[in-house]
């Protein structure tokens, strides 16, 4: 009930508010029914690991321009694609990166698997990568958690508990959120709500689509959340 709520409005909210990002498909694709390409979601999800929004575009476009699809980064030289990789950091990524178009390119066809489990059998994907991938390429209900979402979520619910502890907890809560429908826009939705509404210090509530729902907006108190455990 409240559930759906918040998830519509949100969606609503995402179909006017998005962000436009060179990985993403425009709302009116979106309602044409085009999917975004796994290997462009998985490519910008690998890229965004510590990385900003901002600093990734760049490399974004010049790697799908040299490699527009999976066999064709496969195929190309290792030194090549790190040389592409240079600024963006962990190099590890970049390793995995090339290890991961290899075993699509050789095991799968060339195409990625739509499952979590499958998803997080392959180099460099984890729990975060596989849920996007699964939920914004492939339509499944999974749920994305990232930074930005637990800063949602913990003000949402007003959760006690500090982070790492608070995690499971979290996690939890923006899944019964997550709507059986769009689930991939849900967690971009949550995504762009935390990166530019939800921010950790200022949050603008009064633009928010879901502050009506929101337990540190009716307390005063939203900057104290996340709580984080002394370090
Ligand atoms: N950060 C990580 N993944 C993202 C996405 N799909 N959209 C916006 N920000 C992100």
């Amino acid at each position: 009930l409240k559930q759906s709520e918040i998830s519509d409005l949100l969606l609503e909210w995402y179909d006017r508010h998005a962000r436009s990002l060179p990985w993403r498909v425009s709302p009116d694709a979106r309602r044409a029914g085009i999917r975004p390409d796994p290997y462009r979601v998985w490519l910008s999800e690998i890229m965004l690991q510590q990385t900003t929004v901002a600093a990734v575009k760049a490399y974004f476009e010049r790697f799908t321009s040299l490699w527009p699809d999976v066999t064709a980064l496969a195929d190309a030289e290792d030194d090549m694609v790190l040389g592409e990789w240079a600024g963006l950091g962990y190099y590890a990524r970049a390793r995995n990166l090339l290890k991961c178009a290899r075993v699509i390119r050789d095991d799968h066809g060339g195409r990625f698997p739509p499952s979590r489990p499958e998803l997080q059998a392959l180099p460099g994907i984890g729990p975060y990568t596989s849920a996007a991938i699964a939920a914004i390429a492939f339509d499944r209900a999974e749920t994305v958690v990232d930074g930005n979402v637990e800063r949602v979520v913990s003000r949402l619910f007003r959760i006690e508990t500090p982070l790492p502890a608070a995690k499971p907890e979290l996690t939890a809560r923006a899944e019964t959120l997550t709507p059986g429908s769009r689930p991939g826009d849900y967690a971009q939705a949550m995504m762009d709500l935390g990166a530019t509404v939800c921010t950790p210090r200022s949050p603008a509530c009064a633009i928010c689509p879901i502050a009506s729902f929101c337990a540190a907006r009716a307390a005063g108190d939203q900057p104290r959340f996340p709580l984080k455990a002394p370090r």
